[in-house]
């Protein structure tokens, strides 16, 4: 058996196609996901990975799903931090709701998700840790205030523990992706894509899933033992850091 590699949010969008990766390279993967069940079992019907049902919102949540993959796989020695959701709205109309919801999820899930794993690692001396944040972390973008300030966040976050985990054979790294064909980018309204995002991509088209999940298993991999606390930006050119 490969190496344990947890992704979240790994039965749709960037998570499937990194779940597919890490899988080809001969990982042990488990995929896990908040609520979508029907994606995640054509998902497992599909792949033969295993999907896992939690949500990285949740402290509790994550320290139980992660012992019962640990339980069933192994140790983990890869994680993926790739749960996201949006709740895109002007700032001015922005509820407690909406702006808790997505800093629960894209931020606090990291604390949730790394926090259980990452004691054995520092034990085994050995981890890899990928944080997936964004382009919108890097440049912010109208109607997501409360998404670009969790993805921001997401990178002090791959920074200080980067710090903290490069004595005992961790590394820490983010990855901003741009505008990815996926389910969360295509939800946005056609007039607005067409005619206020796609234009501003000097590639000329949005990235593709496997794009991403390439950079993902690069960053897991023995050979990239010497990149840590960096972030890898995979834009199309959009946006310069
Ligand atoms: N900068 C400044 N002002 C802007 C703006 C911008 N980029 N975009 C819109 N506005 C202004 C508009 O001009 C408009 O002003 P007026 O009322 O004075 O005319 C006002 O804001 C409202 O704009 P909309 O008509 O678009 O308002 P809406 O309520 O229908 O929609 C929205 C708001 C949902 C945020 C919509 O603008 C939108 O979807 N924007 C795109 C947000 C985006 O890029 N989301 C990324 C999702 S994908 C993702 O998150 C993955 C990833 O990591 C990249």
């Amino acid at each position: 058996m490969g190496k344990v590699a947890i992704v979240t949010g790994g039965t749709r969008g960037i998570g499937a196609a990194v779940s597919k990766a890490l899988k080809a390279e001969g990982y042990t993967v488990a995929a896990n996901y908040a609520g979508n069940d029907e994606a995640a079992e054509a998902f497992k019907a599909e792949t033969g990975i295993a999907v896992f049902k939690w949500d990285v919102s949740s402290y509790e949540s994550c320290e139980a799903g992660i012992r019962s993959v640990e339980a069933e796989l192994g140790p983990v020695e890869v994680l993926v931090n790739n749960a996201g959701i949006t709740r895109d709205v002007m700032f001015h109309k922005m509820t407690p709701e909406q702006w808790g919801a997505v800093i629960n999820t894209n931020l606090t899930g990291l604390f949730n998700m790394t926090r259980p794993v990452w004691e054995g690692m520092r034990a085994r001396k050995f981890g890899r840790i990928v944080n997936i944040s964004s382009i919108n972390g890097q440049k912010g973008q109208a109607g997501q205030v409360n998404y670009s300030a969790a993805k921001a966040g997401d990178v002090g976050f791959t920074k200080a523990l980067a710090q903290e985990g490069a004595r005992v054979g961790i590394t820490v790294n983010a990855i901003c992706p741009g505008y990815i064909a996926t389910e969360m980018v295509r939800a946005i309204d056609e007039k607005v894509l067409n005619e206020r995002i796609l234009p501003l991509i000097p590639v000329g088209r949005l990235g593709e899933p496997d794009e991403i999940a390439r950079c993902v298993v690069f960053l897991a991999s023995d050979a990239a033992g010497y990149i840590t606390g960096s972030t890898l930006t995979v834009n199309g050119g959009q946006y310069f850091h």
